[in-house]
């Protein structure tokens, strides 16, 4: 069994290689898919004038903006990312009250008890011991302090994801299958471990709201296959196919979301918790 520091040391040359640069390469259609579930969870942070922050996996730090806004020039937004080259795409936004740190959250050394906030969209789910994380992040905060983060429930909750996949799979090499603890997209999708791992790091109060959201995979199928691959789990394993295997593949993700095409372009079901909890 993999240790901490070694699946930490996995997440970073992942979020530093090809994660980070597909991640970046898709941020448009990436964001367009995401918008609203940040909206959400933003609102139910309820980030207020003079609040200090901090955005979990900020990636290029597009909520990082959002919460820079909400808590306005006395206030401000520190984001924490993994990812140096996502940190320097957030950094190139120039928010004046935020600032930006490349590291591993589960063990940044945060000040104590001085933040009225921690937020995460989809950035909380791949810390090899996630109490340690959260308990990192409780101490960070004030005693009145509160979590908000948004995370995907199961795979086969979310076909936006598992229908491309499970078409693909047959014409490519083995894709990799975590466990449903190992860190990863999935890996908060059951509630009551979420639950366990909240209150084993001290948190209270704790609320997980399923949130159902539509999400937009592009204009139709030809696109969507198009793009197949740039990041996410198909990114992996064409990474290691034959152009003939990928062809195959992208045939097939053609084949499967031709019937989901719309007006409103390839739209499937998705399906998230919304996060909540005092740190006191
Ligand atoms: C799915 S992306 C979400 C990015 C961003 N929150 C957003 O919604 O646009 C997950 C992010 O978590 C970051 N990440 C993964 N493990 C991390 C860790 N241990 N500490 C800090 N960031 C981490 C990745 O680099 C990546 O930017």
């Amino acid at each position: 069994m993999k240790t901490p520091a070694e699946l930490a040391a996995e997440q970073a040359a992942y979020w530093n290689g090809p994660g980070g640069q597909g991640w970046l390469a898709s941020y448009a259609r990436l964001e367009r898919s995401l918008l609203d579930i940040g909206k959400t969870v933003l609102a139910m942070a309820a980030a207020r004038t003079g609040e200090r922050v901090i955005d979990i996996g900020c990636g290029n730090g597009g909520t990082t903006q959002a919460l820079a806004a909400a808590v306005g020039p006395s206030g401000h937004v520190l984001g924490v990312d993994i990812s140096e080259p996502l940190i320097g795409a957030a950094r190139a936004h120039r928010v004046s009250n935020a600032t930006f740190v490349v590291g591993n959250a589960a063990t940044h050394p945060f000040e104590a008890a001085s933040y009225d906030l921690v937020f995460s969209r989809f950035g909380v789910m791949f810390f090899g011991d996630p109490v340690a994380a959260f308990r990192n992040f409780q101490q960070a905060l004030k005693p009145a302090g509160r979590l908000a983060f948004v995370c995907w429930r199961k795979p086969d909750e979310n076909p936006w994801g598992l229908v491309p996949v499970r078409a693909a799979a047959p014409f490519l090499p083995p894709l990799p299958r975590p466990g449903p603890e190992d860190p990863g997209q999935y890996a908060f999708g059951d509630p009551a471990r979420v639950e366990r791992i909240l209150k084993e790091s001290g948190f209270s109060a704790i609320s997980i709201e399923p949130l159902d959201v539509p999400i937009w995979m592009g204009a139709d199928a030809a696109e969507v296959v198009a793009n197949a691959g740039r990041f996410g789990p198909l990114a992996r394993a064409f990474a290691d196919a034959t152009p003939e295997q990928i062809e195959k593949a992208k045939s097939a993700i053609a084949t499967v979301l031709k019937p989901h095409e719309s007006a409103a372009g390839v739209v499937l079901p998705g399906a998230c918790w919304l996060v909540r909890a005092s740190a006191g």
